[in-house]
This record gives C-alpha cells, sequence and structure tokens, in this order.
C-alpha cells in the first residue's frame, strides 16, 4: 500500500512530503494540528470519517488565533481529506493529521510577514490506550489561555504534553492528568476526562484549560440522548478523582478508555464502570456509521 500525502496543493507519496531544515514552524512550534480518526466498518466495506467538519471548524478557528491564513474552505479541507484516504484504499482504522503551519524558511520569533500552508497525511493506527488506563497526576500544569491557549492545538503548545506523557510513563503510568495552575483537574495529554459522582458525569469547564474535544462533545451528547445521564462541566478538585464511582478519557485517538486507578487509588471496583461501558458500545457503533441516528457525524469514503 502506498501512503499519500497533500502537500504544496498536491497529492504526493508520503514518502516524498519533505519540508526545509529552515521552515519556521519547526524552530518555534508556530503550527495547528488536528487529529481524525477514519474507523472501518468490515460489514460495509467502507471507512467512517468521525466529525470532519467540526475538526475543521477547530482548525479554521485555531488559524485565526495564530494569524495563519489557510486558502481552503471547510468543505475544501474536508474533500481533500476524503479524496486523500480514497487514493490511499485503507482497510482499516485510520488516523489522519492535518497541519496548518508558518511555512516561510526564515528565522525569527513572530507570526507576522510568514507564508502559511496546509498539508494532511493519513496512517494505519488501533487503539491508542490500552483497555485500561492507570493515571497518574502529573507535576506538570497546564498552561493558562494567557500563556499558551490549550484550546487550539498549537504543536508547540504540545511540548507541556509531552513532559507530562513522559515522566507519567517514565513512573510506570499509563497516561498522565494535568491540574491547572490553580490546582484544578484540566485535562490528560491526549484526552479530556470525564467522573462519575452520584450517577452524573461531571467533567471540567472549558475554562479550565483543556481542549474542548470533539469526542467530549459528543460524549456528553450520547450520555444525555441515549441515556438520560446529565453532564455536569465544572472545576474538580484532585481529590475528587481518587473517590469517584467511575472515570474515562476521551480523545480521537483514546476513544473512551476507562481509566482504573489515578495515583495508585483504584477508581471504584478497578473494573470498567456500568456508564463507562454502556458509552463505549453505543460510541464504537456511532463512530463506525452503525447507528443511523448519527449518520450527519460520519463520512463515507468509499463510493457505495
Ligand atoms: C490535550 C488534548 N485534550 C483533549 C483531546 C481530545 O480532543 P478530541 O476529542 O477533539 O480529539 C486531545 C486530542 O486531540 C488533546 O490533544
Amino acid at each position: 500500500m502506498t501512503l499519500y500525502a497533500y502537500f504544496h496543493k498536491q497529492f504526493v507519496p508520503l514518502s516524498e512530503a519533505k519540508i526545509g531544515i529552515m521552515t519556521h514552524s519547526l524552530h518555534y512550534g508556530t503550527a495547528l494540528f488536528e487529529g481524525i480518526r477514519g474507523n472501518w466498518n468490515s460489514e460495509r466495506k467502507q471507512i467512517y470519517l468521525f466529525r470532519l467538519k467540526e475538526h475543521y471548524e477547530r482548525l479554521h478557528k485555531g488559524c485565526r488565533v495564530l494569524k495563519i491564513s489557510l486558502p481552503y474552505t471547510i468543505d475544501e479541507l474536508c474533500r481533500i481529506t476524503v479524496d486523500l484516504v480514497e487514493r490511499c484504499g485503507f482497510q482499516e482504522d485510520i488516523y489522519i493529521r492535518p497541519l496548518a503551519y508558518k511555512s516561510s524558511e526564515s528565522l525569527g520569533v513572530r507570526l507576522h510577514d510568514l507564508d502559511d500552508d496546509f498539508l494532511v497525511f493519513a496512517f494505519p493506527w488501533g487503539p491508542y490506550l490500552g483497555d485500561k488506563a492507570r493515571c497518574c497526576v502529573s507535576s506538570w500544569r497546564r498552561p493558562d489561555d494567557n500563556v499558551i491557549p490549550p484550546r487550539i492545538k498549537i504543536t508547540g503548545l504540545y511540548v507541556n504534553n509531552a513532559f507530562a506523557k513522559t515522566e507519567a510513563v517514565e513512573n510506570g503510568f499509563d497516561e498522565a492528568i494535568m491540574l491547572t495552575p490553580d490546582g484544578h483537574v484540566s485535562e490528560g495529554t491526549g484526552e479530556n476526562i470525564f467522573l462519575v459522582i452520584n450517577g452524573k458525569l461531571i467533567t471540567p469547564a472549558s475554562y479550565n484549560n483543556i481542549l474542548v474535544g470533539i469526542t467530549r462533545d459528543t460524549v456528553i451528547k450520547l450520555a444525555q440522548n441515549e441515556l438520560g445521564v446529565e453532564t455536569i462541566e465544572r472545576p474538580i478538585d484532585r481529590s475528587e478523582l481518587y473517590v469517584a464511582e467511575e472515570c474515562f478519557l476521551t480523545g480521537t485517538a483514546a476513544h473512551i478508555t476507562p481509566v482504573a486507578e489515578v495515583d495508585r487509588y483504584k477508581i471504584g471496583s478497578g473494573e470498567v464502570g456500568e456508564i463507562t461501558r454502556k458509552l463505549q458500545e453505543i460510541y464504537s457503533d456511532v463512530i463506525r456509521g452503525n447507528n443511523s441516528k448519527y449518520l450527519d457525524w460520519c463520512t463515507a469514503v468509499y463510493k457505495e
């Protein structure tokens, strides 16, 4: 199978898509990325791209903040992405990585007076975390919006996430949970976090320095519509993690991953909780185009 990229306004083999060593974004983290899943439905021999439009809406918003002028509308970005995946001919779960970046081969810290470009590529990618995650609270704090806005996916910001992830893994955990500068629960290094307390979902609010995730939004809607479970968005104290009935992480890469323990405190029984399990089942059907109510969220790649 040949993997392709959309690069410099054309489709090229991924192995030929290279950028120069003086590219601005390589030096200063002046780029924005997205992560989009394509979910393989083996019965229908179809790949469904999940909430494609919402990912490009978020990218467009981020570009305004980072002063990147994207020469593509959201519809054009969706079309390019569908064409890319079709050209690769995947028959498995995939991950798609769009990048809007300061492409000038010019040094100097700034956002202005630089050229911008867009690229996207896709590759096969299975589950990101295991069946259950063992987490720790990170010693690395999530930065405030006035430091680097976490609500957009600026590549440079992800050094913060990388510090936290590596610290967690080197200490024997699967994932880190980062706190806000004022000590409230924020998010994982690539996931939002939910707790179940008194049968309700609790998740940090948008002002708790989170990336406002598309999977987070999906889970809030599915919990309400399909299970009648309400979500409360509010600041969460660290110790609430230790006594939650259930806890799970959500993200495009991680889907819905149950958290078995935090800082060696077992969550519930340490097994997958009931609400988490039900949400996982519903979500898994929805993202593979198996729930007709939510087909609007799924973009089919291959002609049917
Ligand atoms: C820091 C962070 N939080 C949360 C998420 C989950 O966001 P989404 O559900 O849109 O993938 C991601 C993944 O993109 C992320 O990088």
